[in-house]
């Protein structure tokens, strides 16, 4: 019977810095209806078992955002996250505090780098005071200008993106996921007056930073898909700006690298992406490179079936136009 009780073993992080030793895993029991969220769950533990139980929570509708937290690993919406497929596909539901954002205590995180690093892009229009918007007619865009950017408005900053991505937890330079979506949103926007100088400064604000794993995609639940956002974005920057910065030149190495040879070649991917002069400062870690791996400063064969991956740019060039 589909909503017959399942007993759910619920696993979750607890730690209060600054009071406990290290964080550890308390263990739960549930008797619940296999449709039940996990934030129902944990509400139910706290209400019967363990009233010192922390989490973040408003709305209970995937609306504020407030109950992204990791279950079973991934950064998921908790109220809208039925126990019952966790438990058929993992057998227990292990529930974490998000990641890349400093624990508070149990499942609350400190928001404040997420914010800050949002913050930075100033993800507001910025209207020319010389051409202001006509009086009476705020929203002077056509249907096909809005449909650039009808995605990006559905993000509820819940910060499944950001908790996801392996290059927020990389470099404190990346502005995150979001935050690249939301300046996407306004470049595209006919009405701001700062496209240029928005794109030229995130270029060196943390734009290619992006590893290109998409797993902010998979997380985002609303589907506003930040990864593609962050790819229409180099693609702009490119064009607004040329290939002038570094990441842009990997980026279009990299391309000219597999429809030579159908691989990278990693010495002339690196000479291409620092230039002569940014390879002396690389110097230490070619050569660290090199004594472990004497091969990659050879030029490696072309691959066979290469022609299928020119096959592939060329229908991509196609697609999006000269
Ligand atoms: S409680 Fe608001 S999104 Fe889950």
């Amino acid at each position: 019977m589909p909503g017959a009780a399942i007993t759910v073993p619920v696993d979750v992080y607890r730690h209060q810095p600054g009071v406990d030793s290290a964080p550890r895993f308390q263990h739960y029991s549930v008797e619940v209806a296999p449709h039940t969220p996990v934030l129902s769950v944990l509400l139910k533990l706290r209400a019967e078992t363990d009233p010192t139980l922390s989490l973040r929570y408003s709305c209970r509708s995937a609306i504020c955002g407030s109950c992204a937290m990791r279950i079973n690993s991934k950064s998921r919406l908790a109220c809208e996250t039925p126990v019952g497929p966790e438990v058929e596909r993992h057998g227990r539901v292990v529930v974490e505090p998000m990641a890349n954002q400093p624990v508070v205590r149990d499942l609350v995180v400190d928001q404040g780098p997420f914010w800050r690093r949002y913050d930075q892009i100033e993800p507001h229009l910025k209207v020319d005071p010389k051409h202001p918007m006509p009086q009476g007619r705020p929203n002077p865009m056509t249907p096909a200008q809005v449909e650039r950017f009808h995605d990006t408005p559905r993000c509820i900053a819940c910060a499944a993106c950001y908790s996801a991505c392996p290059a927020v937890a990389a470099d404190p330079e990346f502005p995150g996921p979001m935050a690249l979506a939301k300046l996407y949103r306004f470049v595209v926007d006919p009405r701001d007056a700062a496209t240029q100088d928005r794109l030229v400064r995130i270029q060196t604000e943390g734009l290619w930073l992006c590893l290109r794993c998409h797993l902010c995609t998979e997380a985002c639940p609303k589907d506003v898909r930040p990864s593609e956002r962050i790819r229409d974005l180099k693609e702009l920057a490119i064009a607004a700006q040329g290939v002038t910065e570094r990441g842009s030149r990997h980026a279009v190495a990299f391309k000219e690298n597999l429809l030579d040879r159908g691989t990278l070649s990693e010495a002339k991917l690196a000479r291409q992406t620092f230039g002569l002069a940014g390879m002396v400062g690389q110097l230490p870690h070619s050569l660290a490179i090199l004594r472990k791996k004497p091969e990659v400063a050879r030029k490696p064969p072309a691959i066979e079936g290469k022609e299928e991956l020119e096959r592939i740019y060329a229908a991509l060039d196609k697609e999006s136009g000269p």
